[in-house]
């Protein structure tokens, strides 16, 4: 990877937004939308990188820490993303990062997304999940200026409203979080909004329900089984410890939810917007179906139930009303809740088998 932090841009780097096209000489007006991702090593980053650079963007990625393993894989990956050095926890390297880059549309995906981990890492998370948002909505304000052309996505969380006081969630929902990880993204989520009363950004704040695809990380708890019912469907393992299996999440799949992303900063207006299939499962319906898909019918004898895979507050149920994002976006989920489990399952079997072969 090139480093990039201490380069001055090169030279007719100056873009223009869409509304300010009318001002710009010729030499300034933009030719190509440019993208600023953060969290481009996670599933969502990705599929985000995807969807816009097929939409003609030009996408950067935020990549932190030395040597970052992960940053060889979307480099392989995804080849047209181009890596800038920086880190949610420095204010100067976001700076540095947006000059360079020269972003029309930021998404800020990165945070410690592991709701589990940040029990054990809590102030950590606090730093990355809730003040980056604040720093990197600062460094938005100083780079853009008045007025800010840059458009900003947070990626808000259903982990939110915790201890659900209404169902479904919606909007409107009181937020009550059950862990460092919800707590920190109560804070970055009215930043958000704090920012966008404060200073005229267009500053938007998704807020995502569970989504999942054949990306998601091994810690999260569909994955996790996916890939252990395809080890075991040939015989490499024989059993999956998990945790909780009464909670209840309302999944979909990420490729669907990062349309979402896009279409929230190409309204005339920011606003915030739940983003959920409307359907509730619990994860002992998911591990059920996902044995199924691999058809295997006695599930129950290759889970055990395992106290370390529990977390000190849980929250037991969420399931989203993402009515205003139909009715104000045009979004609707496409893929189904057994279609998912199947996708993923059949993946999994996929990278088993040619780990054997
Ligand atoms: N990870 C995990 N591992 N979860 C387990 C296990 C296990 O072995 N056993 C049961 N669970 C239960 C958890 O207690 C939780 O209730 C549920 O499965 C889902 O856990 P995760 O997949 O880890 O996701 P999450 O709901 O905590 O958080 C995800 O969704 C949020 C949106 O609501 C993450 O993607 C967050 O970053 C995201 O904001």
């Amino acid at each position: 990877m090139k480093s990039l932090y201490w380069q001055t841009p090169p030279a007719p780097y100056w873009k223009l937004s869409k509304d300010r096209i009318g001002s710009a000489t010729a030499g300034e007006a933009r030719l190509m939308t440019t993208a600023f991702i953060t969290g481009i090593t996670g599933q969502d980053g990705q599929y985000l990188a995807e969807l816009l650079h097929g939409k003609g963007y030009r996408v950067f990625g935020l990549i932190s820490g030395q040597r970052n393993a992960r940053a060889e894989t979307v480099a392989s990956a995804l080849p047209f993303v181009e890596l800038v050095e920086g880190d949610l926890q420095d204010l100067a390297s976001l700076i540095a990062a947006l000059e360079y880059s020269q972003p029309d549309e930021v998404y800020n995906l990165g945070a410690i997304s592991f709701v589990a981990l940040s029990f054990k890492q809590p102030e950590l998370t606090a730093n990355i999940s809730g003040l980056g948002v604040l720093r990197l909505l600062e460094a938005i304000r100083l780079v853009g200026g008045s007025p800010n052309p840059i458009r900003f996505y947070q990626a808000s969380s259903s982990e939110m409203f915790g201890k659900v006081r209404e169902t479904p969630q919606s909007e409107l929902t009181p937020l009550h979080p059950r862990s460092p990880y919800g707590s920190a993204k109560v804070f970055g989520h009215h930043t958000t909004v704090n920012y966008r009363e404060s200073y005229g950004l267009f500053a938007c704040s998704g807020i995502l329900f569970n989504h999942e695809s054949p990306r998601r990380g091994q810690e999260f708890v569909t994955r996790k089984v996916t890939s252990a019912v395809a080890r075991i469907k040939l015989g490499l393992q024989d059993e999956v410890a998990l945790g909780n299996l009464d909670a209840k999440r309302d999944w979909g799949f990420a490729g669907d939810y990062v349309q979402a992303m896009h279409l929230m900063l190409q309204q005339p207006e920011p606003d915030d917007f739940v983003i959920a299939t409307g359907q509730t499962h619990a994860v002992r319906e998911f591990v059920e179906l996902a044995f199924a898909a691999a058809g295997i019918d006695d599930w129950e004898r290759h889970v055990r139930i395992d106290p370390r895979f529990f977390r000190p507050a849980e929250v037991d149920l969420l399931v989203g009303d993402a009515s205003k994002a139909r009715r104000v976006l045009g979004w609707a989920p496409q893929m189904s809740f057994d279609e998912l489990v199947a996708t993923m399952v059949a993946h999994d079997l996929e990278v088993e088998q040619r780990k054997l072969a």
